[in-house]
């Protein structure tokens, strides 16, 4: 797991901020879209990123804890989220949500499963954080991880996702945390053919690491191009 949110760390401003402002810049669509989160985890921000567009929220993850903790959140979110919401806040068309706790219960659910099952075509709006280059430590598996995300959402759907750069995996006690090392070129090799527009940006770390193994984070906004 990448660490707890417990706090707004620099990094996770930093990203909030770019998938914020490229989200809340796209045309109203009657705020109705069906929105995908990919590999949810720990981690309510990306769904919080897509509240004001949409009017369901998938939040779709394979372990089953952290299904349960997802499901339990979702009811009435820890106001350890309160900083973030706070951020997306500065842009007028997430103050237009009101309260953010009882939008996010009615609109938001949480599915288990594997993300090479996912539908095709299914969400009109997509995030996937941290999840492709931490499911193995094999390239191609990472590479279809990525794409099934993108076959997840329709043509011309707006997505984001985050990657740790040149991640080496890390260990908890006994556990092993393999991962794909991916730096920018390799991520655009992948999106390029199946995007219609695509903006990356790369996150350095700045002091405070959140463990050894990794050097920066890449943030991906873009949209989804004709099949
Ligand atoms: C490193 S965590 C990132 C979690 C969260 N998105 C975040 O930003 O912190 C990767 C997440 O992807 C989930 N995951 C791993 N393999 C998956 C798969 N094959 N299908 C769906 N979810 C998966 C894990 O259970 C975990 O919650």
């Amino acid at each position: 797991m990448r660490h707890n949110y417990e706090t707004l760390r620099p990094d996770d401003r930093q990203i909030l901020e770019l998938v914020r402002d490229f989200f809340a810049d796209l045309a109203p669509a009657g705020e109705t879209r069906k929105g995908l989160d990919l590999g949810s985890g720990p981690n309510l921000y990306p769904a919080l990123a897509m509240l004001p567009l949409c009017q369901e929220i998938t939040l779709f993850e394979r372990s089953t804890s952290n299904v349960g903790w997802l499901q339990g959140e979702v009811r009435h979110f820890g106001r350890s989220w309160d900083p973030f919401w706070d951020l997306l806040c500065e842009h007028p068309r997430y103050r237009a949500v009101g309260d953010p706790r009882p939008a996010f219960a009615n609109r938001v659910s949480v599915q288990s499963g594997n993300v090479f099952d996912l539908p095709e075509g299914a969400w009109d709006i997509g995030t996937m954080f941290f999840v492709a280059e931490s499911i193995s430590a094999c390239p191609e598996e990472f590479k279809a991880a990525v794409l099934r995300f993108i076959g997840a959402l329709r043509a011309g759907a707006p997505f984001a996702a985050a990657f740790m750069e040149r991640s080496a995996g890390y260990d908890v006690g006994d556990i092993r945390f393999p991962a794909v090392s991916v730096g920018e070129d390799g991520i655009r090799s992948i999106l390029e053919p199946v995007a219609a527009e695509l903006h990356l940006k790369r996150i350095g770390i700045d002091g405070d690491a959140l463990r050894d193994g990794y050097e920066g984070m890449i943030v991906v906004c873009g949209r989804v191009g004709a099949a």
